[in-house]
């Protein structure tokens, strides 16, 4: 597993990371049993950053973390999030509610300090307004955190964040389906030495290849009752775009590829491909996903004609797709 540095944190993380909401049995239930092997596969295969927050699952996820991790010699990178409970979310921002929160999550993940804390898609006016910056700023002086950074769903936002001189990292929606961060953000965090982590990698998983249009999603399932938006921001389920058009590209897409060459590896390897990524936080509900996402960091860069391929589709059939905005 190769390793990357995570922009202003100076952290060593592997190119694959853990994304750990499907910990929160946020994708349909993940037994405790199956959520150990998922965190330890992690381990074998070489990764060491773990992406969670405070309201996956209800704290479930950084609590499973916490009870993994004690019994680990060394311990792997956590970032986890404040901003999105309901203490706090949508405007009940104060340093002392942001501060509780994330000794909260410290607890559950048992830990001193936390290595990094990110803004949870917290509404862009908060944002926007700076506050809950100095507080961050405030806290990590203080110690309750290591380093901060943001995890947002706009490239505006994204760029207000970049200018921060303390922010070290920056969570974004990026994948073959949506690739505009390429020109638009990586140029100002690459300057602005911020280090670029990816959820969305599969597009919730469209980009596994593996789903047709009867797939059936569990009711507790985020990809069943949010995906046209309905409890929270539209991107962050299938990437903004209608379930059934996803499935209709994807299988477009699949055609187009040059023989032999695999929807999910490419569309993981295209990503490492972006000097400016640090860490794809690819989900996983069951440990098999692990040893394959993993692989992705051993795989040699796409050719250039692939890249040319994958940008022009992209460009010509799903950027109008997008829903929620950009
Ligand atoms: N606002 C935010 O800050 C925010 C929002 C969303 C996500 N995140 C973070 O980003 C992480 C990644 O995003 P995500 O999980 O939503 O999307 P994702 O990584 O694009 O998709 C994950 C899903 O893809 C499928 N999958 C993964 N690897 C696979 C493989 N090798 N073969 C077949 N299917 C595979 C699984 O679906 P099945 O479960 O159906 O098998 C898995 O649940 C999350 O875990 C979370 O930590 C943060």
């Amino acid at each position: 597993m190769n390793k990357r540095i995570l922009g202003k944190t100076g952290f060593a993380v592997s190119e694959i990371g853990l994304g750990c909401w499907q910990l929160g049995n946020d994708f349909g239930p993940v037994e405790d049993k199956e959520a150990q092997e998922i965190l330890q596969t992690a381990v074998a295969e070489g990764v060491c950053f773990f992406d969670t927050a405070d309201v996956y699952g209800g704290g479930i996820s950084e609590q499973r973390i916490g009870e993994w991790r004690k019994g680990l010699a060394e311990s792997p990178i956590i970032a986890t999030k404040v901003g999105r409970d309901a203490a706090l979310y949508p405007n009940g921002y104060s340093k002392a509610s942001v501060k509780k929160s994330l000794q909260e999550s410290a607890k559950r993940l048992g830990v001193e300090s936390i290595d990094l804390a990110q803004l949870h898609c917290v509404p862009r006016e908060v944002l926007f307004a700076g506050d809950i910056l100095a507080w961050m700023e405030d806290l990590k002086k203080e110690g309750v955190i290591k380093h901060f950074g943001a995890s947002v769903e706009m490239l505006d936002e994204a760029k207000f964040c970049c200018e921060h001189p303390e922010i070290a990292s920056l969570q974004i929606l990026f994948n073959v389906f949506r690739q505009d961060a390429v020109t638009s953000l990586f140029p100002i965090a690459e300057e602005n030495n911020v280090g670029i982590i990816v959820r969305l990698p599969l597009a919730s998983g469209l980009l596994s290849g593996k789903m047709s249009l009867n797939h059936q999603f569990d009711e507790r399932d985020h990809r069943s009752y949010n995906k046209d938006g309905a409890a929270f921001h539209v991107g962050e389920t299938f990437n903004g775009i209608p379930f059934e058009k996803g499935v209709a590209l994807v299988e477009a897409l699949k055609a187009k590829l040059p023989e032999g060459q695999n929807i999910l590896d490419v569309s993981l390897r295209w990503i490492l491909d972006q000097p400016q990524v640090s860490s794809i936080i690819a989900g996983a509900s069951r440990s098999s996903q692990v040893v394959r996402n993993a692989a992705a960091s051993s795989l040699p860069p796409l050719s250039k004609d692939l890249h040319v391929l994958l940008a022009d589709f992209y460009r010509d059939d799903v950027r109008a797709e997008i829903r929620g905005g950009i």
